[in-house]
């Protein structure tokens, strides 16, 4: 298997060359580059990611692979293309490319945003699983955020490529994402181990202002207890992605936004607090019934105990005591 993962590296890695080369000179390509630009990515950027694009046509990148002495075995196990009426197809066709890296730096696969209405494919197509891509394990941007990660113990988790390559040149060079799938156990396992369960060691979670990023956030809480980091979370203001901060305000409220972050079982007390009416008694005793879990759930109990002096205030109950307690019952 060692020797079949060689050969898919090797395709990956000229794939990538090829999609860049098409990008840069590609007229066709013309339609990616005026994209990459409209969103704040000039050329130096787009090669600092090395960015592609994969041509409209059935099978131009399977063709080169071909002269380049590759297998139709291995370009289908590749997932760089896939079975068609006539023998193996491009997978990616008109779309711009993100090559996906794995931590060691090697190629694996790809994330393609399509660009024309024409295209009814989904808005994100990605590699399928294959022997060299497992999607739960891959964090888009690691290679070039480790060191950064392990020297400063932060980590910034943000939705997509695009925000990734923004935090970058914003000078938030912690960024990583995952690749069209949840933050889960995997991802956290592969974050740990460059976090080195330092107990200071901080995850900020960066995701859309929107109701999709929203839900995401309080569904990372349930992961929280897997950390031994702190987690937070940032939410972008007005409904907006980092990529879309960056463009309408600058690198500068980029940064903010990271450091302007929340704890987040204080973002999932407050979510919860939110949907009942604190004016009455019921009210309040309902939302300390929904928080009061959520506080309880926090290891380390100094922080457990402050928590729930804080839920009091939130809540706006006076007996800050009956609040510690029940937290403490439910712990
Ligand atoms: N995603 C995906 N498939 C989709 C939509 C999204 O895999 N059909 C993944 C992609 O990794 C994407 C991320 O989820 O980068 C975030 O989704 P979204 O916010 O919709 O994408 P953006 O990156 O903001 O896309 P864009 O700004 O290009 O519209
Ligand atoms: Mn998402
Ligand atoms: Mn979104
Ligand atoms: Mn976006
Ligand atoms: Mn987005």
């Amino acid at each position: 298997q060692r020797g079949e993962r060689i050969r898919l590296v090797e395709a990956h890695k000229i794939a990538a060359q090829f999609y860049i080369e098409q990008l840069e000179n590609g007229s066709e390509a013309e339609t990616g580059r005026k994209f990459l630009a409209e969103r704040g990515f000039d050329q130096a950027a787009a090669q600092h990611f090395s960015v592609g694009y994969s041509p409209q046509g059935w099978d131009h990148l399977t063709r080169f692979l071909r002269g380049k002495g590759f297998s139709d075995k291995e370009l289908i196990l590749s997932g760089l293309a896939q079975d068609g009426r006539r023998g193996p197809i491009d997978r990616f066709r008109g779309r711009l490319m993100w090559p996906i890296r794995d931590i060691s730096g090697d190629v694996v696969g790809f994330g393609a945003r399509k660009l024309y209405e024409s295209d009814n494919g989904p808005k994100y197509l990605n590699t399928p699983e294959t022997g060299i891509y497992k999607k739960s394990q891959m964090l888009y941007g690691i290679d070039l955020a480790k060191k950064e990660i392990a020297k400063t113990s932060r980590a910034v988790v943000v939705e997509g490529y695009t925000d990734v390559m923004a935090c970058h040149l914003a000078g938030v060079t912690i960024a990583i994402a995952t690749c069209g799938t949840a933050f889960g156990g995997d991802h956290i396992k592969i974050l740990r181990r460059l976090l080195m369960d330092n107990a200071t060691a901080e995850v900020i979670f960066t995701f859309d202002g929107d109701a999709a990023g929203q839900k995401a956030a309080l569904r990372a809480f349930e992961d929280d207890q897997k950390f031994a980091a702190e987690t937070s979370i940032a939410i972008t203001p007005g409904g907006m992605d980092p990529c879309e901060l960056r463009l309408a305000e600058g690198d500068d409220a980029v940064q903010k936004l990271v450091e302007t972050r929340t704890p987040l079982f204080e973002f999932a007390i407050r979510h919860s607090v939110l949907r009942h009416n604190l004016e009455t008694p019921a009210g309040r005793a309902a939302a300390l019934d929904e928080a009061a879990p959520i506080v309880a759930g926090i290891k380390n109990i100094a922080i457990q105990h402050e928590s729930a002096v804080q839920l009091a205030g939130i809540l706006g109950i006076l007996d800050t005591q009956f609040v510690v307690k029940r937290v403490a019952q439910l712990a």
